[in-house]
């Protein structure tokens, strides 16, 4: 087996740690698997634990990262044309946050194909981090010098040596993913001058919480974040959170500043989004007691409605193959009996099957010429894009089954 159980929490190593939900057992989201490997699939348990000390709510069941980021890594950030265009909007607010000179480094870990550092090669000297080979190799063609591997303190000193410290390091949908949260944040330290700052985006609890986005519990997510314990992370580490924003990416995201305390003031939006946090309840046990019960009710509403179609003969697809889709399928159990096939625009997961639910993946061609009864919507966070690209194939006659954050057909 190659995972294991963690006691303590990532955040505070405390171990007082209560389950929140329990999902079941599923393959790693990305393995993507080719016909006739069903049977090499492993499955984890995929349980979500709330911290009682410090309130992060995370994985403690930590797949090994070699099983989840590999040569081929399945997620290409630039397959999605809406988050292309947040990137290149973040790009922009960053350059008017922080003046860049050319000579300044930005580092990004977790750099996938270069979706964030292509809006910086004009500005500054560029440096991507990223394990998955087959996704930095895109990166380098685009000509972003991008280092193999993940990021510690020990790349970290070697950056410095060759490059120098880094003006901001940005770390988007990845600082979710690390298990040994202190060796990135020693790295970062290192890595960063002292009036540089550290950005992150990750999914953002309580809209999680809030529009019961369950589904994003996948096993390369091993937090779940609010702004409470990300600044008693830096807090550990004589950092502090000094801005933090919403954004709406893949949900509803936090982006967070992070930088070496210096005594400069923090911006107002910190104890604007920790007061929010605490009216809400998510720094409580309390707030997550129904989770369990509010997750198996949407998936029992969902697989009724799709059986349902099923039964009166209808024909019934999905739209959108992501990681979260994914953990959806197999919480409700759908294989292609359910589902007939799934679209997606990814190269590499077109002629492969979904992992645990098996059901094939096929380019969006096919809509062109074949008009399914009913779709669901796997990218949901891609609704309003997705629902007008496809006006078209809704007038042949198509509905839409949005999953989250309630069952709806359109
Ligand atoms: P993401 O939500 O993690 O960006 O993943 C979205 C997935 O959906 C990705 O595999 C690409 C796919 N997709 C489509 O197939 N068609 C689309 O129009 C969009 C926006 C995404
Ligand atoms: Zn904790």
């Amino acid at each position: 087996m190659s995972y294991f159980h963690r006691n303590e929490c990532r955040v505070c190593k405390k171990g007082d740690l209560t389950r929140i939900l329990s999902l079941g057992e599923h393959p790693p989201v990305d393995n993507f698997i080719e016909a006739g490997k069903e049977q090499e699939e492993m499955r984890y348990p995929l349980d979500v634990y709330f911290c009682n000390t410090c309130s992060l709510v995370q994985l403690l069941d930590i797949v090994e990262e070699n099983e989840l980021f590999h040569g081929e890594y399945a997620y290409f950030s630039s397959s999605s044309k809406p988050l292309v265009d947040h990137f290149s909007k973040y790009a922009d607010d960053l350059k008017k946050r922080h003046t860049l000179k050319s000579d300044d480094l930005l580092v990004d870990i977790g750099s996938n194909d270069g979706v964030l550092l292509q809006f910086f090669t004009d500005t500054c000297r560029v440096l991507g981090i990223e394990p998955s080979a087959n996704v930095a190799d895109i990166a380098r063609e685009k000509g972003i010098e991008t280092l193999d591997g993940f990021f510690t303190e020990k790349m970290a000193k070697d950056i410095v040596e060759k490059h120098g410290q880094a003006k901001i390091i940005t770390a988007n949908n990845v600082f979710a993913h690390i298990d040994d949260l202190d060796e990135i944040v020693r790295g970062v330290k290192v890595l960063l001058s002292d009036d540089g700052v550290f950005v992150t985006e990750s999914h953002y609890l309580l809209d999680l919480i809030e529009h019961m986005e369950f589904d994003t519990v996948y096993h390369e997510h091993l937090c779940y974040y609010s702004v409470k314990p990300l600044c008693y992370l830096f807090e550990r580490f004589d950092m502090e959170v000094s801005a933090v924003e919403r954004v709406a990416t893949h949900g509803g995201s936090i982006r967070v500043f992070a930088r070496k305390k210096m005594g400069k003031p923090i911006e107002s939006s910190v104890a604007e989004l920790l007061s929010l946090e605490e009216q809400a309840g998510i720094h409580s046990l309390s707030r997550f007691v129904d989770f369990q019960k509010d997750a198996e009710a949407l998936r029992d509403k969902l697989v009724s409605v799709v059986r349902g179609f099923r039964k009166e003969g209808k024909k019934v697809t999905a739209y959108g193959a992501p990681a979260k889709g994914n953990t959806l399928l197999n919480f409700c159990g759908f294989t292609g009996d359910d589902i007939a096939y799934v679209t997606d625009t990814t190269p590499y997961k077109i002629g492969r099957l979904t992992p645990g639910s098996h059901i094939p993946v096929v380019s969006p061609d096919i809509l062109k010429t074949e008009t399914p009864d009913h779709i669901l919507l796997l990218a949901w966070n891609y609704r309003d894009f997705i629902l007008d690209k496809e006006t078209e194939l809704r007038k042949r006659g198509a509905q839409f089954i949005i999953p989250i954050p309630k069952v709806e057909i359109v």
